[in-house]
């Protein structure tokens, strides 16, 4: 808490709000008396100006463009590191050692089998189900089957054992809610793969068709995983703390999160922009018509995987995904058409003046489905990928809180009633 006050004039009155300090130096004013001292609340919706907690996990600067975890820039952590390192920092607030990084990968192979009672829940969902709402429901189901065991209770660390099952069964049910999809036969994990090229190996691998994994695709998804890892408070973090902080344990809060990132406004754009990219290809590349659209104020329609709400320059995980999309698409020799149409696409609106003036360039999600076409990975299984690389931010978001002083506090926003105030009841003889 700094020692600065801001002052508020309410009716002629003047209150002293408490000012909050970053390390970073942003300010916030702390307002948690205001409607003990003075009846209003504030009104926020959307939560465009709103802190809803500190945190020492992510620090994003969206008009300079920077992020970091824990204080390492992403792009070092993305050249340097795989991608359990990074859940590890993120978990724990240290890179590991050689030692606790080959402790936490012997981890993520005892852990990765999943109950086999859990596959029959596999074989009654109905064909062409959305791997998010089986993704969801399995991890919603670990709670039956793999009892939460608390911080108390750690092996090392900040990471517990349900922390580890559930970061290496995430992986392990993702392939399979693919071949199920695909009507395939499961591959289980193998304890030779690491945790990228395992999950490689249990999407592709095929009784007729053995798989070898390519060293490229396995250096972007660890990449890719690693870019998606951890956002602080955008909508599927915030929900898993909300969720949270009602009390119930970590997998349900998961599950929440891994349903709020299903939207086209949030991790579901990865899929709404290769469907984007696909109609203007197969329109004959009418850029013209879909950008028109998306400038039209009558119209709802919006180019996926340009804007961002805190980004207010060029979203810097954009930046390293798009070179990432080029070497990998290089190196394994795929012309993907969609690519130019991305990159055309990108050009026209970097030099229109309403995406300029707002503030829109592409985001998170605008070139990482062509590296995951190119991996073969389907587009219904895009928001998946993003699910598994968020799981570890989501997972120390939600230490955190639990371990916070506010901890005890349930999220609980205020409203503004607009609606009818009182009137009196008619029985339902009276109603006519
Ligand atoms: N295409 C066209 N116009 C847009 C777009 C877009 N993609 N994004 C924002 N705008 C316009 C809005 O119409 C609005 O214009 P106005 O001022 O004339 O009304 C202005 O830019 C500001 O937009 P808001 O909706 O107020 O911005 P907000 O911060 O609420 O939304 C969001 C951010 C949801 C990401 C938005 O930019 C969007 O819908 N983008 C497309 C979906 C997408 O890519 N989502 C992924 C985000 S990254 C992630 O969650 C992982």
């Amino acid at each position: 808490m700094s020692q600065q006050k801001a002052q508020l004039t309410i009716e002629g009155k003047v209150y002293d709000l408490p000012i909050i300090e970053g390390t970073a130096g942003e300010k916030a004013l702390d307002i948690r008396s205001l409607m003990r001292d003075t009846g209003y609340i504030t009104f926020d919706s959307g939560y465009m100006n709103t802190g809803s907690c500190e945190s020492c996990i992510t620090y994003l600067d969206g008009d300079k463009g920077i992020l970091r975890y824990r204080g390492y820039d992403i792009a070092d952590l993305a050249e340097n590191c795989v991608f359990i390192e990074v859940a590890y920092l993120l978990l724990t607030g240290e890179l590991p050692t050689k030692a606790e990084l080959d402790q936490f990968k012997y981890d993520m192979t005892r852990y990765a089998l999943i109950h086999e009672d859990m596959i029959h829940f596999f074989d009654h969902f109905p064909p062409n189900s959305s791997p998010m709402s089986i993704l969801s429901t399995m991890v919603a189901t670990m709670h039956d089957f793999y009892p939460e065991m608390d911080l108390e209770e750690d092996p090392y660390g900040g990471l517990t054992t349900t922390t580890a099952r559930l970061l290496s069964k995430i992986r392990t049910t993702a392939a399979f809610s693919y071949k199920k999809n695909i009507g395939h036969p499961l591959v289980y994990p193998r304890p030779d793969l690491s945790y990228c090229a395992n999950f490689l190996n249990m999407m592709f691998d095929r009784p007729n068709m053995p798989y070898t994994v390519e060293p490229v695709a396995v250096i972007a998804l660890n990449k890719l995983l690693i870019l998606h890892a951890d956002h602080e408070q955008n909508c599927s973090t915030s929900t898993v703390r909300l969720v949270g902080s009602a009390g119930v344990g970590l997998y349900p809060s998961i599950s929440a999160g891994i349903h709020a990132l299903w939207g086209p406004a949030h991790g579901g754009a990865n899929a709404a922009v290769m469907l984007m990219l696909e109609r203007i290809y197969r329109d004959g590349k009418n850029y013209d018509k879909y950008i028109a659209m998306a400038k039209d104020p009558n119209n709802p329609y919006r180019l996926s995987g340009f804007g961002h709400r805190v980004y207010k320059t060029y979203d810097p995980r954009a930046k390293l995904i798009k070179e990432v999309c080029t070497a990998v698409l290089e190196t394994l020799n795929v012309k993907d058409p969609l690519l130019e149409v991305a990159q055309e696409l990108e050009y026209r609106v970097s030099n229109d003046d309403y995406f300029v003036s707002r503030n829109l360039y592409p985001n998170v999600d605008f070139y990482s489905g062509i590296i995951y076409r190119a991996l073969g990975i389907p587009t219904n299984m895009f928001t998946v990928m993003f699910a598994l690389g968020r799981l570890p931010g989501w997972i120390a978001q939600w230490q955190e809180m639990n371990s916070s002083k506010d901890s005890s506090r349930i999220g609980r926003p205020r409203q503004v009633y607009q609606g009818v105030v009182s009137r009196p009841f008619s029985k339902i003889e009276d109603r006519g």
